[in-house]
């Protein structure tokens, strides 16, 4: 592939960028960006219906949440009923947070849901805070936040899949570590080469993570009728008494939900967005939460507290003793459900990184699709990159705390654009309205879940998180705002080393 095969492309809102150095070949480097567009119109399809759009939230949601969190939940309730209350609040909480961005989605319908909302919806407010927020945003999901899901998703596939294949005999961590870096490659591979065949692998990724999750149900369902119904009957006893321990169990749970907005991340590749983007919500997200209520009983069906507190694989635990010698499939099921949820997290972030750059808050470059595949190649490798070096020190349990606090002050932010926009688009035409005390309720709920972690079990993590959420500001200045070119910077560092090089090699020749 040369510079040759990639085309930038702009939605109507997004700023208008001169093209730089980097992309030569077919476009020259005077060209404005709107002669480009206008000779050769190049966009991604809209290729999602309905089907494929709920295939795409179910496929991101179900990943290896359902699998492992319920550890994390019981840990932070500790008692069967409140563990089973916050499995199916975190999925209210979830779909309403979905809501709030169909409406938003449906008012301003473009790629890169949060960016687009903030820099639009903030901006319509103030529009330098709105941009300083959307920036933040792109700074923060492309360099570490989408990477940091897709590395947990990779490790998790790795690890369940090694053990799957060498059940008995321990797998060295180098060899998990080389096997999610190895599949992140395989997936960037497959999103690069087209756009259909990372849309069909996800579907057949959703139909076998289904058919597990329903297999759990079935047998759970099996084992209560022949009475196993003694865990669930503890019900409330032994609740926690702390209340901040609550918002813990929270981010588990809200972590197996996590991806309940992605399909605002494509907008523009979804048929008919203002009917099919809530609509697929809507179908999409109760169902999971259906889905992951039986499962977790299921589970209890087989194991008590204790038990299930003391797993390190929780599905595996129960397969155990509900599936006896079959228990082997199970851990590849749950490995091909995280990978699933990996293709499409890949998918989607670099979609975001492609918006992002069309902003102008990424280097150009990462504006560029392949002009014959479609596909947002660079956006597609710098989140790969970024998450094999995520992988690196392959801590699930912190990336995923990183991840959770990080990503609701950003939905936060999110749910307070779609309120601005109630205010500054009132004429709009809405196809879904949510209602202001339920956004006020939603965003207090976000506050509530960055706060409370913090207070509950500080962490150094939480503090790099703010502080690297922050340092995005040292970037914004030059280049966002005062608008330089980072290609032109770069070109000229080159440049001098180069001639620094050249200078110190004609002296070494010289007294040689
Ligand atoms: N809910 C998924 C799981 O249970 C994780 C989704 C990660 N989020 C994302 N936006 N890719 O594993």
């Amino acid at each position: 592939i040369t510079s040759g095969d990639y085309v930038h492309r702009r939605p109507s809102g997004a700023p208008s960028i001169q093209l730089s150095r980097l992309s030569t070949g077919v476009i020259s480097r005077q060209d404005s960006l709107e002669n480009v567009i206008s000779k050769d119109e190049v966009t991604l399809k809209r290729h999602l219906g309905l089907f494929s759009g709920v295939c795409f939230i179910v496929g991101i949601i179900i990943g290896s949440g359902i699998f492992v969190s319920p550890k994390g939940v019981l840990r932070g309730t500790e008692s069967v009923g409140l563990c089973l209350i916050i499995w199916v609040a975190a999925g209210l909480v979830s779909l309403l947070g979905a809501l709030c961005y169909a409406e938003i989605g449906a008012l301003i319908p473009r790629n890169g849901a949060e960016i687009a909302y903030m820099k639009e919806g903030i901006g319509s407010v103030h529009e330098r805070v709105g941009e300083i927020l959307a920036y933040l945003f792109v700074w923060t999901s492309a360099c570490i936040l989408k990477p940091a899901s897709i590395a947990v998703l990779t490790l998790t596939f790795s690890q369940y899949f090694l053990s799957g294949i060498f059940l008995d005999c321990g797998v060295s961590e180098n060899v998990v570590k080389m096997t999610a870096i190895l599949a992140i490659l395989v997936l960037m591979n497959i999103n690069s080469i087209s756009v259909s065949v990372a849309n069909r692998l996800n579907i057949i990724f959703v139909i076998c993570k289904v058919v597990t999750i329903v297999t759990v149900i079935i047998i759970g369902i099996i084992r209560m009728a022949q009475g196993h119904v003694e865990n669930l009957k503890t019900g409330f006893e032994g609740t926690t008494t702390k209340p901040l321990n609550v918002a813990l169990a929270f981010y588990s749970g809200l972590w197996a939900y996590d991806g309940w907005n992605c399909l605002n991340s494509i907008t523009e590749e979804v048929k008919n967005p203002k009917r099919n983007l809530w609509l697929s919500i809507v179908l999409a997200l109760p169902s999971v939460i259906i889905l992951y209520l039986l499962t977790n009983i299921s589970y209890f069906t087989v194991m008590n507290k204790a038990t299930l507190l003391s797993s390190t694989a929780v599905a595996v635990t129960w397969g155990e003793v509900a599936l006896g010698p079959v228990v082997r499939v199970l851990p590849i099921l749950i490995s091909i459900s995280a990978l699933g949820s990996g293709n499409g997290s890949l998918f989607s972030s670099a979609r975001y990184c492609m918006v992002g750059a069309q902003y102008g808050y990424l280097p150009e470059v990462f504006a560029c699709i392949h002009k014959r595949k479609l596909t947002p190649v660079p956006g597609i490798v710098l989140q790969g990159v970024i998450a094999i070096g995520l992988c690196l020190p392959s801590n699930i349990d912190g990336l995923i705390d990183f991840f959770s606090f990080s990503a609701w002050i950003f939905y936060g932010i999110t749910f307070s654009a779609t309120l601005c926009c109630k205010f500054t688009m009132k004429n709009a035409e809405r196809v879904i309205s949510v209602p202001i005390p339920l956004i006020i309720i939603i965003i207090l709920i976000s506050i509530y879940l960055v706060v409370a972690p913090v207070i509950a079990a500080p962490q150094l993590g939480f503090l790099l998180a703010s502080l690297f959420i922050l340092f995005g500001l040292v970037f914004y200045y030059p280049f966002v705002y005062r608008k330089m070119e980072i290609n032109f910077i770069i070109n000229h560092l080159l440049v001098a080393d180069i001639e620094f090089i050249g200078a110190k090699l004609i002296f070494l020749m010289l007294i040689r």
